[in-house]
């Protein structure tokens, strides 16, 4: 959830702290710190409530120090607040950023006042701070402290330590919570997320769950979660050093939509032969493992978990394999039943949310055939931790709405669907078509883009609403929730989704002249079912936008909005009627001049439960 940068060099750092928060923004942004080891040996703090531009408008004063560390925060215990924020400090020597939940914190606060400690914040973390400083006090070796720390907490974190006694070095530890150090020459560096760290380095070592390490100017010193010390790989990075900026757009989200043709022609790439999908996209043992499987469970949370109730539609329907799914904070909880020869697939853009991977963790135990990740972060947890991963090549998401990471997401899932499929018997002629009309979907979400313009004239008759309906059948049901999530999270309007045959036994009651009622209407078989559906709200007086297949005549007028989205192959319509609802959410929000990128309460990737 909340971002950590690191960094210990000869030259100052706190401008690559800096840019390495604001980087990192995306992951929390209430509030904001910094903390470095000055020439004098102590440390130095600044923290400010709100973004990180507001922490940078503190800094008038640069703190000066090559040894230092930085936070960017989603509160979880305490609110929002500069006494909250991080980093905290023990004594006048201990300093600390975390990244995580510490679920025992009130048992160790109690021990702890009782030693004589005093808390400054209501923060989980800053018990980690007054234990490292106790342990350090007797132990005088930061590495040893740390480790002897870290076995004391249960919950999940990933933090990093400075000693003002030892200001040549940042011990770092790992549980639930990602880390990477990135190796400069003569520099080094850490972070909760490789992108903080491209504009000083491309190497770099992801640390496994228990590691903990200690990090000097010249130095990486591993240790596994038995204390052994280990050799972790070095990996390159080829992200785009400007992955992290938007251009001309003028919201991330808004560039995001827009990568879009060239995303899922990423996520293609490689991928399609001309009459058949490639299995080895999700490994080498790939196919040994779908020419097994008769049930497909699926995990996820939020935008993923609507892709994968899409994937269940294509599932059944194309590849005639059973399909559950569900969401990743119930199914962790639940006693299940696993259907024999049952593969277990999550879906995540970061890799790294909690629920998600939890369940992962808790399902391998289960008797699955194998785990299979669907995700945008290759050296992400669960890509790591299961035993077939695709990856959905969006580049990188910056927006906390996320777009291009769902639409690859469905292409990642339709892959998937065709490779079942390519075991099941499905017809070779009716494949190859499947296969043709994925190659042209770039090329229709461009078309598709094109529709911005009338979009955002629409837009005007949400923003003074306050309740909003979406409405779809068939796979279109999760892009109608989709487009709902979409306006509730950078809107703020209050949106439901249902399956239009629903609306009689109950939600009709909701429609009067100040409800929009968006319908997602491609040229499908269930066309017909849903123009009765939109018939029964016009007679109550809704008012309706209506996103259609031209073929699917519908008539513009006062009571009726149509918007002719290009036609395109059923099955991959879903695809393709996302965009019209991300476009409308977004212009819908500019209006209402809300933060887009960064909507209220809420963060981009939730690495807490
Ligand atoms: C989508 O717009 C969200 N902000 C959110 O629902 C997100 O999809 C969810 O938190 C899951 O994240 P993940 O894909 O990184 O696992």
């Amino acid at each position: 959830m909340c971002g950590i940068v690191g960094a210990i060099a000869q030259r100052d750092v706190a401008q690559i702290l800096l840019e390495g928060l604001k980087r990192l923004e995306y992951r929390g942004y209430d509030s904001a710190g910094m903390a470095v080891i000055g020439s004098d040996q102590t440390i130095e703090r600044v923290r400010a409530l709100g973004k990180v531009q507001a922490l940078a408008d503190c800094m008038t004063q640069p703190l000066l120090g090559g040894v230092g560390i930085a936070h960017t925060r989603w509160a979880t215990h305490g609110e929002p607040s500069e006494r909250n924020a991080h980093p905290h400090v023990s004594g006048n020597n201990i300093a600390l950023v975390h990244n995580g939940i510490i679920e025992n914190h009130t048992e160790l606060r109690q021990q702890l006042e009782d030693d004589g400690y005093q808390f400054q914040s209501e923060t989980d973390t800053e018990v980690i701070a007054h234990l490292v400083h106790r342990e350090q006090q007797v132990r005088n070796d930061l590495l040893a402290s740390v480790r002897f720390v870290a076995k004391l907490l249960r919950g999940a974190y990933g933090a990093v330590v400075m000693d003002s006694n030892s200001p040549d070095k940042l011990v770092v530890a790992r549980s639930g919570s990602p880390l990477v150090i990135g190796l400069g020459i003569g520099e080094n560096f850490i972070a909760s997320d490789s992108l903080a760290l491209l504009p000083v380095t491309r190497q770099f070592i992801y640390l496994e769950e228990g590691d903990v390490a200690e990090i000097t100017r010249t130095s990486v010193y591993i240790e596994d979660a038995n204390g052994v010390q280990v050799e972790r790989p070095v990996q390159e990075s080829t992200a785009s050093y400007d992955a992290g900026n938007k251009g001309n757009y003028r919201h991330f989200m808004l560039k995001e939509i827009y990568d879009q043709p060239q995303a899922v022609r990423n996520a293609l790439e490689s991928r399609l032969a001309d009459d058949h999908v490639l299995e080895q996209a999700f490994g080498t043992d790939a196919s040994a493992i779908f020419a097994q499987v008769r049930h497909v469970q699926i995990v996820a949370c939020g935008t993923s978990y609507h892709s994968a109730m899409v994937a269940r539609y294509w599932l059944e329907s194309l590849a005639g394999i059973a399909c559950s799914v569900e969401i990743a904070s119930e199914y962790r909880y639940r006693k299940s039943v696993v259907p024999e020869k049952s593969l277990l697939v999550t879906i995540s853009q970061s890799g790294e949310t909690a629920d998600t991977l939890a369940a992962l963790r808790m399902a391998r135990h289960l008797g699955y055939l194998a785990t299979l990740a669907i995700c945008n972060v290759g050296a992400s947890s669960l890509v790591r931790e299961s035993d077939l991963a695709f990856m959905t090549r969006a580049g990188v998401e910056i927006g906390v709405a996320s777009t291009k990471a769902f639409t690859t997401q469905l292409v990642g899932l339709a892959i998937l669907v065709l490779s079942l499929a390519q075991h099941n018997n499905i017809n070779p002629e009716q494949l190859k078509q499947l296969v043709a009309a994925l190659k042209q979907l770039p090329e229709k979400l461009e078309e598709t883009l094109q529709l911005a313009g009338d979009i955002e004239n629409l837009a005007q008759g949400f923003a003074d609403k306050h309740h909003t309906l979406f409405l779809g059948r068939g796979d279109q049901y999760p892009i109608a929730m989709e487009g709902a999530l979409k306006l509730k999270e950078i809107s703020y309007i209050h949106a439901e989704a249902y399956a239009a045959g629903e609306l009689k036994h109950g939600p009709l009651a909701l429609i009067d002249e100040d409800m929009p009622i968006v319908v997602v209407a491609p040229n499908n078989e269930l066309l017909e079912k849903l123009k009765s559906n939109v018939e029964e709200v016009r007679a109550r007086g809704g008012l309706l936008y209506v996103f259609a297949d031209v073929d699917a005549h519908f008539e513009s007028d006062d009571t009726l909005r149509v918007i002719n989205v290009p036609h395109t192959d059923p099955w991959l319509a879903p695809v393709v009627y996302t965009l019209p609802l991300q476009l409308l959410s977004y212009y819908v929000a500019i209006i209402k001049g809300t933060d887009v990128d960064q909507p209220r309460n809420l963060a981009k990737s939730v690495t807490v439960e």
